[in-house]
């Protein structure tokens, strides 16, 4: 088992398939961005599934892909159809802007990938085309339903809560997600980049407080998934919806995660540039025992938290170079 100096284990790696997007949404890809990853940077599915084992042998149990958009990257499936394959990785998800999910959901839930989270901001066709920059809405709904037809379950919904932006779209979501059975989880948006700066990130407190008055919604003790966010559910305990508030409330101190980004880059932590590089090792000829004391070495330089509010303009990389 993986445990960092502040004694969290880290059970859960979080892997970049490709830094690129079909979308801009505007607190993340820069408008008009050139920088992306040459493809002989890109890991091979190769590459990828020895690292996974390497890091599987250490204890990580739970995987997920993500960009970028990870259904850009050629024949997802089949990495997806390897990595649930390899011993001790019991549980592989998929974030995904669900823009082609209706054309792969089903070859990626026969491969093993057994719950997937997807980014929708808003149910207001202009409110999705000005924050993506496409007109993405009908495409992203059709990929939801045809995930939902493919049997992930549980699938959760992420919404960036956005000042003047979607705010007004809160409602209306939570309906959506209680009407199908979504889990919805609102999200602060984090200082990542300067498009990640310029996003007028929501207080999620006071909107909390809203939900519970409106929707009857009430405390839910358990969590789901062990991730950060905090959850209240319906009250009729079918579903829930949850918070996500990396800028108004730390949740550091139960961190289990660490993000691999697509051209192996360790990052240890989403708000601070500690990190090493795996690539030099898998195309160096590293043995399996020093790829395992690399990813060892790494999980020491774990940082306690990160530093959104104290230091907001210290990270320049946008979350799809780091990998959501
Ligand atoms: N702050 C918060 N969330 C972000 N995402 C992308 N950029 C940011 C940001 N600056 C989200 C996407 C998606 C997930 C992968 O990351 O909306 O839900
Ligand atoms: Fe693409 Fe996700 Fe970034 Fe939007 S947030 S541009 S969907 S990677």
């Amino acid at each position: 088992m993986l445990r960092d100096r502040y004694g969290r284990s880290i059970e859960y790696l979080r892997l970049s398939v490709t830094d690129r997007c079909d979308l801009r949404c505007s607190y993340c890809i820069p408008k008009g961005f050139k920088g992306f990853e040459e493809p002989q940077h890109w890991l091979t599915f190769d590459e990828i599934e020895r690292l996974v084992a390497a890091f599987s042998r250490l204890g990580t149990r739970r995987l997920r892909l993500t960009g970028g958009e990870p259904l850009l990257r050629r024949n997802l499936a089949e990495l997806a159809g390897r990595l649930s394959s390899l011993p001790g990785i019991d549980d592989l998800s998929l974030s995904t802007n669900a823009t082609r999910l209706v054309h792969h959901a089903a070859e990626l839930r026969a491969a093993g990938v057994s719950r997937i989270n997807v980014s929708l901001d808003s149910l207001d066709r202009a409110c999705m085309q000005q924050i993506t920059g496409r007109d993405s809405l009908g495409m992203i709904l059709d990929g939801i339903m045809a995930g939902k037809a493919a049997g992930f379950d549980p699938i959760k919904i992420n919404m960036v809560a956005l000042r003047g932006v979607n705010e007004h779209q809160i409602d209306a979501m939570v309906a959506f997600c209680i009407e199908h059975q979504f889990v919805l989880r609102l999200i602060e948006a984090m200082p990542m980049g300067a498009t990640g700066r310029d996003a007028t990130w929501l207080d999620l407190g006071p909107i909390e407080r809203h939900l519970r008055r409106h929707f009857g919604l009430i405390h839910q003790p358990a969590t789901l998934g062990g991730g950060p966010a905090r959850y209240l559910a319906t009250p009729d305990g079918r579903t829930s919806v949850g918070f996500i508030t990396p800028m108004s409330q730390h949740f550091c101190a139960d961190c289990n995660r660490v993000r691999l980004s697509v051209d192996g880059t360790l990052y240890l932590c989403l708000g601070q540039e500690d990190k090493v590089e795996m690539r030099p090792l898998l195309r160096g000829g590293a043995s399996d025992a020093e790829l395992e004391q690399a990813i060892r070495a790494a999980i020491e330089l774990k940082p306690e938290k990160h530093e959104f509010r104290e230091q907001p303009g210290k990270i320049i990389r946008f979350m799809s170079q780091t990998g959501g």
